[in-house]
């Protein structure tokens, strides 16, 4: 596998930040655009270019969601949990999709085909339950119209 590295960019903005507030989250931030997560081995670099513990890098990628471990699966399924969608049934469409996937929320499944996140509410709450994945919307989703829905990505494979 190829070793990631921090690139030029990434390293002029290191030495920016280096020793102001908040740099750290900025950098991570940077980091997680670049790749879709933050590599071990990028946590590593920063760790001694920034002297900061190992630790404290990854007491801060921990405690905010928005920062991910590991790649992102390919298609991204961001399941509607807001209010409209959760009275339709938005709870039910979610175990579904655990089930058929064998993932948690905010995890990519084994061969990283999808990843499943829950959302708020994605502003089309008339057409509740609402999924979507990637850009594609699919509205009052059924239960039993959910492994359906996932098998057109998993044969495009
Ligand atoms: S609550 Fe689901 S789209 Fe608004």
């Amino acid at each position: 596998m190829e070793q990631k590295k921090l690139n030029p960019e990434l390293v002029k903005l290191v030495e920016e930040w280096k020793g102001k507030e908040g740099n750290l989250i900025m950098i991570l931030h940077e980091i997680q655009n670049h790749h879709g997560y933050v590599p071990r081995e990028l946590s590593l670099e920063l760790s001694k270019m920034l002297e900061v513990p190992l630790a404290r890098i990854y007491e801060v990628i921990t405690f905010y969601n928005f920062f991910k471990l590991s790649p992102p699966g390919k298609h991204l399924i961001k399941l509607c949990m807001g209010t409209a969608c959760y009275l339709r049934g938005a709870g039910i469409i979610l175990d579904e999709i655990k089930n058929i996937l064998g993932v948690k929320e905010g995890e990519s499944t084994k061969d990283n085909l999808f990843h499943l996140d829950v959302v708020r509410c994605l502003g089309c709450c008339g057409l509740a339950p609402v999924l979507m994945i990637d850009e594609k919307v699919y509205s009052k989703v059924k239960k039993a119209e959910v492994a359906d829905i996932l098998s057109k990505y998993i044969k495009e494979e």
